[in-house]
């Protein structure tokens, strides 16, 4: 395995190409250096505090075999590797990770980077894999979360509750842009599947806003003349997500990768719920990096893998310059 950036991608300008060409091959991205856009925050106890960390760059020596590769990059609170997660995975220790986060490609045939193979006949058998590495990783009572087409997450929860996690919610992520299908139902949602391995150690009740009209501001519901008796800081967050944007603006996205990005919205969502300050997500599909650059503002050590565009994601830590989508939820201690 080689740490190699030869994507063919083209690059912004600035001081990213040094440091991908620099040797050792793990690039370190200095907190100090880094002009943060965001203070770390966290929520304790319904409130908002800013978290102290030490600025110093996370070692992953702990989490991984002795014999492991060098992390391509290196952060505050993270590291990531480029490469095939099915050949890395295993060099990953068992037990050490709280929020396995996945995103896989949906063998739609898309086109990712010249590595990834978007259409596999033997996709599900795949799809065991790598599930049943990040399942090694969970630590007990750790929390499980994979998005994909409604189609591939029936057989894929089956697959987890055969690894022995309990299931916690299918959770349905609508989607605005999807082309109708001939013959079928207009597909308006993506699932995510939420697992947890035995009794979840973590879960942070969300609240959401009381909806209001977008043009007069009035509250949209009734609620039954119960409205006073309300929690003012929002309702329970449901188990169907109509809130989360597309990433199609160019202020959200990289302008290095055109392939499909989450929404820092729903992430946050993820890591607030599963996590607190200081544990470990992992992320195998990184992508443009959404879930680990999340995980960086919000105080969460990470760690991911990614075929085709580690470089992509070096660049997002290193410019710092992809916003988030706006986020009114509000997390209870
Ligand atoms: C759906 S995208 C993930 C997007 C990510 N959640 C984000 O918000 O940017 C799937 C990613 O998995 C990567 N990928 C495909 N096969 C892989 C493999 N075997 N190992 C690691 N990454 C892989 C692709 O290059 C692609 O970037």
């Amino acid at each position: 395995m080689t740490f190699s950036f030869d994507t063919g991608l083209p690059r912004k300008s600035g001081n990213a190409g040094t440091l991908l060409d620099r040797q050792p091959p793990t690039i370190i991205i200095n907190p100090k250096r880094v002009k943060r856009s965001l203070e770390i925050m966290s929520v304790q106890g319904g409130k908002q505090v800013k978290l102290e960390f030490s600025h110093q760059v996370f070692d992953p020596t702990p989490y991984v075999a002795a014999s492991s590769h060098r992390p391509t990059l290196c952060t505050e609170f993270g590291a990531l590797w480029s490469g095939d997660c099915l050949e890395l995975l295993p060099q990953i220790k068992s037990d050490t990770v709280d929020t396995v986060f996945a995103d896989p490609p949906f063998n739609l045939g898309k086109e990712y980077g010249a590595k990834s193979n978007d259409r596999r006949d033997d996709y599900l058998d795949w799809c065991k894999r790598w599930i049943s590495e990040c399942v090694r990783l969970l630590k007990p009572g750790g929390s499980f979360f994979t998005y994909n087409l409604p189609k591939w997450n029936i057989p894929i929860g089956n697959y987890l509750e055969e690894c022995g996690l309990t299931f916690r919610h299918w959770i349905a992520v609508e989607i605005s842009a999807c082309l109708p299908i001939p013959g079928r139902l207009h597909p308006s949602h993506y699932s995510l599947l939420y697992y947890s391995k035995g009794k979840p150690k973590t879960f942070r009740r969300i609240r959401t806003p009381i909806a209001v009209c977008r043009h007069c501001g009035k509250e949209v519901k009734d609620y039954g003349g119960h409205r006073g008796a309300m929690n003012p800081n929002g309702v329970n967050l449901k188990d169907v997500w109509t809130d989360i944007p597309p990433v199609r603006h160019k202020k959200f996205k990289s302008d290095s990768r055109k392939a499909n990005a989450l929404s820092t919205k729903l992430l946050d969502r993820v890591v607030e719920m599963s996590t607190h300050p200081c544990d470990m997500v992992f992320d195998p599909f990184g992508g443009s990096g959404t879930t680990f650059a999340v995980c960086e503002r919000k105080g969460r050590h990470w760690m991911g893998i990614e075929l085709d565009f580690a470089d992509v994601i070096v660049e997002r830590f290193e410019f710092d310059d992809i916003k988030n989508h706006k986020n009114d939820d509000y997390i209870e201690g």
